[in-house]
């Protein structure tokens, strides 16, 4: 049966919406997004499952829409049928987050005179975060509510960023300097559509971020980078990975230039990466230093195009990061991905989407391909 559901963004919607669709795409679920905003997405779906969560980078919690109507004779019926507190506890907390909506007052009052008349303590909250959601027990013991215009949702799931905090400081090797965030490796991999069993290679894979988040999704892998101690650092991670969590996928590391990769890997799942993006920007380059970079890295990622053309099936996909470099003259020099691309049977899923670190130098644009 199709329910309708609220999907709480991150710092970055646009790249979310584009994961929650090629995740649900992967899972073969069928999805309507009726509505969304720069905070939320309205999506109709044919199948939910609370762990959706864990494996979305992009989302920070979903709600099950329990009314969707702006007369409030209809509101209040819909929220005194859709029994509102579960639990078991005489004394509780509820939050009621609002996004583009003018309904957040009635809803407020409305709850207030509801929780008087089953005598229950409700201490009401504006807003709260995930991370106390969970260590409340929110969802459990408390009551979670997301409006949005006519939308009123449940809170049903929850992103655990308490988890995902302790797995990136406890594996054993990173370089922060070098490495991308937990977060944003989970948003590559369900861009790419990948499976359970099947095969992802990163070709730069540094600390091995990416390598990391999809085994843990039960996707075996295969990372390439030309340092050794990047290698190194990959596979203190991934050991300490398979100890730490019931992992049945494994991994393969090679210490190579990516650029002779066909040399060790012929058939692949998808290639998911942050390649190299040039060296560490402390102040802008000029336009002759940035323009000899866009075109030594121009080099590099048409290899690595080419040879992921190769390895990949009809269908399949590659997700790469790729700069855009700022010069201190104020003008902005782009990696000409778009002939890329075309030259080598790719075509481009959708529009790059920007993801720019607020401290960082350079712009990074995701780039989603897939094969014809
Ligand atoms: C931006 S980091 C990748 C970070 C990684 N995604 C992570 O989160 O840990 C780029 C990596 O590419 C490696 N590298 C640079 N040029 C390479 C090449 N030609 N072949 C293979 N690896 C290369 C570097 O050693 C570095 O570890």
């Amino acid at each position: 049966m199709e329910k309708l559901y609220l999907f709480v963004l991150g710092r970055d919607p646009e790249l979310s919406i584009i994961e929650i669709e090629s995740f649900l795409q992967s899972k073969n679920i069928n999805y309507e997004i009726l509505d969304t905003n720069k905070n939320i997405a309205a999506i109709k779906l044919s199948q939910f499952e609370t762990s959706f969560v864990d494996y979305l980078g992009g989302t920070i919690k979903v709600g099950e829409v329990i009314s969707n109507t702006n007369k409030l004779d209809e509101i209040e019926e819909n929220l005194e049928l859709s029994e509102l507190y579960k639990g078991t506890k005489n004394k509780i907390n509820y939050y009621i987050s609002g996004f583009s909506t003018d309904l957040t007052s009635f809803v407020e009052d409305f709850l207030k005179d509801y929780f008087k008349k089953i005598k229950l303590k409700a201490l009401y909250r504006k807003e709260t975060t995930p991370s106390s959601i969970i260590k409340k027990e929110i969802l459990k013991e408390g009551l979670d509510l997301i409006i949005y215009k006519n939308f009123i949702a449940r809170t049903i799931a929850v992103s655990n960023l308490i988890e995902l905090k302790q797995r990136d400081i406890q594996r054993p090797s990173v370089d922060y300097m070098k490495s991308i965030s937990l977060r944003l490796a989970k948003i590559l991999i369900n861009l790419s559509k990948i499976k359970e069993n099947e095969t992802l290679l990163d070709p730069f894979c540094g600390s091995g971020s990416i390598l990391q988040e999809a085994m843990l999704n039960n996707i075996n892998v295969i990372g390439i980078d030309k340092d050794k101690e990047s290698i190194k650092q990959s596979s203190d991670n991934l050991e300490w990975l398979k100890e730490n969590y019931p992992i049945k996928a494994n991994y393969r590391l090679f210490n190579l230039d990516s650029r002779k990769m066909s040399s060790v890997v012929s058939k692949v799942d998808a290639v998911v990466t942050e390649p190299y993006l040039g060296p560490y920007i402390r102040k802008l380059p000029n336009i002759e230093e940035a323009k000899s970079l866009i075109f030594d890295l121009t080099n590099l990622y048409s290899s690595i195009i080419k040879q992921s053309s190769e390895i990949l099936g009809k269908g399949k996909r590659l997700i790469i990061i790729i700069p855009r470099l700022k010069t201190v003259e104020g003008k902005t020099l782009y990696i000409d991905i778009r002939s890329l691309v075309e030259q080598n049977k790719f075509y481009l899923v959708y529009e790059p989407v920007i993801y720019a670190y607020s401290k960082s130098k350079i712009i990074r644009e995701i780039c989603v391909l897939e094969k014809h």
